[in-house]
């Protein structure tokens, strides 16, 4: 298991690579869950562009900078990840025994919620339902009823993590995988099609549910909308329909974000995995999301857990390239968030109350970021720079739009800096640098 989560990290960042030569990838010598890590990308801009939210309706996400993912559901039970039920070759038959023994005494969404808002995130995203089938709200659409309300639970999950989550003050997201392993049909969609329209129709009754019966959603975060592991999500888009699923979902949620999965491009782009991003600015919007514990993105009873500082890193190189960040949890059974999980996202909170100004409501630019070293966010007549390596005592930037009036080191106590006929020069004493990154703040003089 261990070892099938390594191959996968490394295949990940290959994948990426890939994302617009997929012809150099083999699927065949790579196992489901590494394929589907491949599987994103190649959605058909030209689909329902009439579906995409306006650039203001983005605003608020763009703004966010930072959410909290969480993957739970049954497999939290023998905490081997979200993907035991097809690793460990599980017949739906026993997995479905699982519900049973789903009973989440210390299930705690506020909590949950609290500490997304002490991350400084702005929003959070919860599996209802991921590739296992097994829904964690009250849905009548299920086929078998496999969900919460008929698991020992015995009552729906979705609603109080939409309400605490609203409640302390963030944005709802709720996360939805079309396919279900459950269903023969998903692996041989041209042999039992009956079977798996059924899949499909289940697909769109409980997407509709989950937009409709919890007030205003802000995110959908699909994931999973390929078939039989093969391919990408918009391959599968002939069988999907993700732009009839989709204005679906408008009619209902007319602002919800949608995620890139159903196979319709979706309002953002997806990078998964926890490589630390690299290129210049990208203009579309865009949300790198991975797992802060790195055995799985469910629970797991082993794998080390990624630290603050490694989260703040990755943080800072997405927003420079105007992307937001989507750190996961994996709580167990019992709807607890494993402790080493919680005190990450803790460290991020402490280096957010210090540099969330120049993170949150700012834009990347105005200067391309370097890999690895610096990168640049804005805000009116603030430009914040981020410097996750001196590569020399003073650092040369090229120059800003405009002049400096005054600077102001976020993570020490002073800055030296000088402006010169190529550039910018910056100077920060060891002692006054931050870890894992510098933060300066530039006022320049107002735009005429
Ligand atoms: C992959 C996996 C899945 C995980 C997701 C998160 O697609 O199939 O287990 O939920 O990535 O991005």
């Amino acid at each position: 298991m261990m070892e099938v989560r390594t191959t996968r990290r490394s295949v990940l960042g290959a994948g990426l690579a890939l994302a617009g030569a997929r012809t150099l990838a083999q699927p065949s010598a790579l196992t489901d869950e590494q394929r589907s890590a491949l599987k994103q990308a190649n959605a058909d801009p030209t689909l329902a562009p009439d579906l995409l939210l306006p650039e203001q309706d983005m605003a608020w996400w763009r703004d966010a900078k930072l959410g909290v993912f969480v993957h739970w559901g049954l497999y939290a039970i023998p905490g081997r990840g979200e993907w035991h039920m097809d690793n460990d070759k599980v017949p739906a038959q026993r997995y479905a025994q699982l519900a049973r023994r789903f009973d989440p005494k210390h299930y705690d969404p506020d909590a949950w919620a609290a500490l997304a808002a002490d991350a400084g995130a702005r929003y959070m995203v919860l599996t209802a339902r991921h590739h296992d089938g097994f829904a964690l709200w009250d849905s009548p659409a299920s086929v078998g009823r496999f969900d919460a309300r008929h698991a020992a639970a015995r009552r729906d999950l979705v609603a109080p993590f939409v309400t605490a989550v609203r409640r302390a003050g963030l944005h709802p997201g709720l996360y939805y995988s079309p396919m279900d392993w459950r269903f023969p049909g998903y692996f041989k969609p041209h042999e039992l099609t009956a079977n798996a329209y059924a899949m499909k129709r289940q697909g769109y009754g409980q997407v509709e549910e989950l937009m409709s019966r919890y007030g205003r959603i802000d995110i959908l975060w699909y994931d999973g909308g390929w078939l039989a592991h093969q391919g990408t999500d918009a391959d599968a888009a002939w069988f999907w329909e993700p732009d009839r699923l989709n204005r679906m979902v408008r009619r209902h949620q007319p602002q919800v974000v949608i995620s890139p999965r159903s196979g319709w491009q979706g309002d953002f782009d997806v990078t998964e995995g926890d490589r630390i991003v690299t290129g210049p600015i990208r203009a579309r919007a865009w949300e790198q999301c991975f797992s802060i514990n790195r055995g799985g993105w469910g629970y797991t009873t082993y794998g080390d857990t990624l630290s603050g500082d490694d989260v703040v890193v990755r943080l800072v190189e997405a927003v420079v390239r105007g992307g937001n960040l989507l750190p996961n949890v994996g709580p167990d059974a019992d709807g607890r968030i494993p402790a080493p999980q919680q005190r990450t996202l803790r460290e991020v909170g402490a280096w957010m109350r210090r540099h969330g100004e120049a993170v949150q409501g700012t834009r990347a630019g105005p200067l391309q970021p370097v890999d690895g070293v610096w990168g640049t966010t804005q805000r009116g007549d603030l430009v914040y720079l981020h410097v996750l390596r001196w590569p020399a005592e003073e650092l040369e930037l090229p120059a800003l739009p405009r002049r400096v009036r005054a600077a102001r080191n976020l993570s020490g106590a002073g800055v030296g800096w000088r402006e010169h006929e190529r550039g910018l020069a910056v100077t920060v004493a060891a002692q006054d640098r931050g870890a894992p990154v510098t933060v300066i703040e530039f006022r320049l003089d107002a735009a005429a």
